[in-house]
């Protein structure tokens, strides 16, 4: 489903409500709530939305199990760490407790060895077999301006990945190599929210949406749930091109 917003705060807020009510019923019928963070700059705001005074009480934290859909490869206090922008906004304002965060070991440095980390960690938590993947309750993903998702980048090898649940990925464009959820748990989740803002995704957004289907060349078209739902929050200025 696809909702549009004249601003981004109206979005933000759909979102945190959204994340309250996936939230409530996954600690309902489970007992427990997972979810997979988004990295870059938009999720900023959400994060200080559910931190605040509106949703910081009506959310059930000590029943949440927070994960990253992906990371860069450098320290967790370096400042273009997902995990310290979330530490920052969301972690550190809500008191959650350390046990509740599985971020990936990035000090562990050779990017192999933080992804057999971080699959390790999703075996545990999820309790996994070698065959199944996680069933996260929701993944948050943002969309950049190139149709990259997580750290899933254009014509890149982990779009490939079809039996593992994290993997390394070299980014050409960015000379880097960075860690992501591949597209196998991406599309178990049973909710995964885009929040998508800015005039300078606008042709991405039409070319995702409206386009021919290219998911090497614009991955974000390849987040198909097998069974869940899939939600795109988007502004105004991102779907001016979209036709209605
Ligand atoms: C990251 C993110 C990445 C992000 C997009 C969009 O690590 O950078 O996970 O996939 O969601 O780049 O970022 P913005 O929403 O900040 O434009």
């Amino acid at each position: 489903m696809i909702k549009i917003f004249p601003t981004i705060d109206q979005l933000n807020e759909f979102a945190a409500g959204k994340f309250a009510e996936i939230a409530d019923l996954s600690i309902k019928e489970r007992g427990k709530f997972s979810v997979a963070l988004s990295g870059g700059s938009t999720p900023k705001a959400l994060h200080r939305l559910l931190a605040g005074d509106k949703f910081k009480s009506v959310i059930d934290w000590r029943n949440i199990f927070f994960f990253f859909g992906d990371e860069r490869n450098v320290a967790p206090d370096d400042e273009e760490s997902n995990f310290r922008m979330a530490k920052e906004t969301l972690f550190e304002p809500l008191n959650i407790t350390a046990d509740k965060i599985f971020r990936w070991q990035t000090e562990l440095r050779d990017a192999k060895a933080v992804v057999e980390n971080y699959r390790l960690k999703l075996r545990n938590f999820f309790e996994l077999t070698e065959e199944n993947f996680p069933r996260f309750d929701l993944i948050l993903l943002g969309m950049g301006d190139d149709g990259h998702t997580a750290s899933l980048f254009p014509n890149t090898e982990a779009l490939k990945e079809s039996g593992k649940t994290a993997a390394s990925n070299f980014v050409e464009k960015l000379s880097a190599t960075r860690l992501t959820l591949t597209f196998p748990v991406i599309n178990n989740a049973r909710n995964v929210m885009f929040l998508v803002k800015g005039a300078e995704k606008a042709e991405t957004l039409k070319n995702v949406m409206e386009g021919e289907f290219q998911p090497k060349k614009y991955p974000s078209q390849a987040v198909k749930l097998h069974d869940g739902e899939l939600l795109w929050l988007i502004d105004e200025t991102s779907a001016a091109l979209l036709s209605r």
